[in-house]
């Protein structure tokens, strides 16, 4: 039998991308098992689906964190290794129209949570960081802490979207108001753009003319659910 890969996960709601993930490990459909689950959210349902199947979890609170940084952040809040220069290099998330200052308190604000959550996940041996349905961007900061292998991705995302079509966060609302016949959903890497990432695996499915938003949510979930444990297995087959 293959040699199961350690999987960390981050969420911020309900967790059905994570139960399919949790599901996959447990009746063996994939060679992994799940080390953590963190979210970003306190008392979202997810972080309960994870304590029910025993998988140790945390939360690093981002918006109390993102409120107290607008009272201001000092230099000895942020992280010892944080170096802004180099991460405004770096990064492909914010427009560079956006001013200095906007920019710089975003990339300060999330470094310092960021660092919280890498303080809980070097806790864990990981060999993949799977991001199911988390919704807060990881700046260069963050990445470049779990990518430590240079020329390797370690961290995979589903987008609700045949990427690179509809980037962002609601990726079904768009392809509904758009009026596509086709919607999807993609796994692929992070990377420091925003759903710009290597794309890993994709599934479509048919959109109906009287078809809701809803239906869209509804048929892309269970298309997601199948995706994601496969694209699991896709990254684990090539450390085995
Ligand atoms: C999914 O549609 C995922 O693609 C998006 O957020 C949703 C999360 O759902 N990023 P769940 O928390 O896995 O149920």
């Amino acid at each position: 039998m293959a040699k199961k890969i350690n999987v960390g996960a981050l969420i911020s709601g309900g967790g059905t991308n994570l139960q399919a993930i949790i599901d996959a490990c447990l009746n063996n459909s994939i060679d992994a098992e799940i080390a953590f689950t963190g979210s970003d959210n306190p008392g979202v349902k997810g972080l309960e689906r994870a304590q029910k199947a025993d998988i140790d979890t945390f939360v690093v609170d981002y918006s109390h964190i993102v409120q107290s940084c607008k009272k201001g952040i000092n230099d000895t809040d942020l992280p010892e290794d944080f170096n802004l220069e180099e991460i405004l290099s770096k990064q492909q998330l914010v427009s560079t129209d956006a001013s200095k200052e906007q920019l710089s308190f975003f990339l300060k604000s999330r470094a310092i949570a960021e660092k919280k959550l890498l303080d809980q996940i070097r806790a864990y041996d990981i060999d993949l960081l799977v991001l199911a349905g988390f919704m807060r961007v990881l700046t260069p900061y963050f990445i470049d802490r779990v990518n430590t292998s240079p020329g390797k991705y370690k961290i995979m995302n589903i987008h609700p979207a045949l990427l690179p079509s509809f980037p962002g966060t609601d990726g079904y609302g768009d392809t509904f108001r758009y009026g596509c016949k086709i919607g999807g959903c993609t796994v692929h890497f992070i990377d420091y753009g925003e759903d710009t990432g290597p794309i890993i695996g994709q599934k479509a499915f048919e959109i109906e003319d009287n078809d809701t938003l809803d239906d869209i949510k509804k048929k892309g979930l269970v298309k997601e659910w199948e995706l994601y444990p496969q694209c699991i297995q896709k990254f684990a087959d090539t450390l085995n």
